[in-house]
């Protein structure tokens, strides 16, 4: 899949990870009953996250020990990046998910510093599910944790004002029932109204469905 699949396959750690948080974030947009082009915006916001990475070096990418605080500053601009390359009129929900899944609720993310609910809720779910994803797969500096500690780890997150405590608490509720799985299924389902199977081509041949009033 084009500059998606790229910024993927530079990193043999997060093999995977974008049709994972794809699921997980459509999965978690239907619990919330969300409309269909809410959908749309979180399968392709999922698999576009990440792409600014495509600009970054690789040693940084595959750095098994903490970042430098310069090293830090210089992985960071991967979602202002991935803005640009996603510059596109018709693009601009997707490109909010790109540019903010780090913001934090309290302020103390990137690169805006966007608090509560100037932060999209797409973009707060990618980044949900994004850290869902990381925590329970292996990483160069964590092995996989089990599901039930990767929540506890997100119900940490929020209680520290990270994230909404809200949002957290519905998706831990999710993940800790059969729901998931049943959600993850129906959301593989949605595949027709996702339109081109690789969501970079939407910036040149289809404009996101408008959400219906
Ligand atoms: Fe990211």
């Amino acid at each position: 899949m084009a500059l998606a699949r790229e910024a993927e396959a530079r990193d043999p750690f997060t093999r995977g990870h974008c049709s994972r948080i794809a699921s997980f974030g459509m999965a978690f947009g239907i619990n919330l009953q969300l409309p269909d082009a809410d959908l749309v915006t979180l399968c392709r916001g999922s698999f576009l996250h990440d792409v600014g990475k495509i600009a970054l070096p690789a040693p940084l990418l595959l750095k098994p020990t903490a970042l430098t605080a310069d090293e830090f500053d210089l992985m960071k601009k991967h979602t202002e990046i991935g803005d640009l390359l996603c510059a596109a009129p018709h693009f601009k929900a997707v490109r909010q998910v790109v540019r903010s899944h780090h913001e934090r609720a309290d302020g103390s993310g990137y690169p805006d510093g966007l608090v509560e609910r100037q932060i999209p809720l797409a973009a707060q779910i990618v980044g949900l599910v994004d850290a869902y994803d990381s925590l329970t797969n292996d990483r160069p500096y964590h092995p996989a944790r089990p599901s039930h500690a990767a929540c506890e780890t997100l119900l940490g997150e929020a209680e520290r004002g990270w994230r909404s405590v809200s949002l957290v608490r519905e998706f831990v509720a999710m993940v800790r029932t059969r729901r998931f799985d049943r959600l993850r299924r129906r959301a593989e389902e949605f595949d027709d109204i996702i339109g081109p199977a690789n969501p970079l081509d939407a910036l040149s041949h289809g404009p996101e469905p408008s959400t219906p009033t």
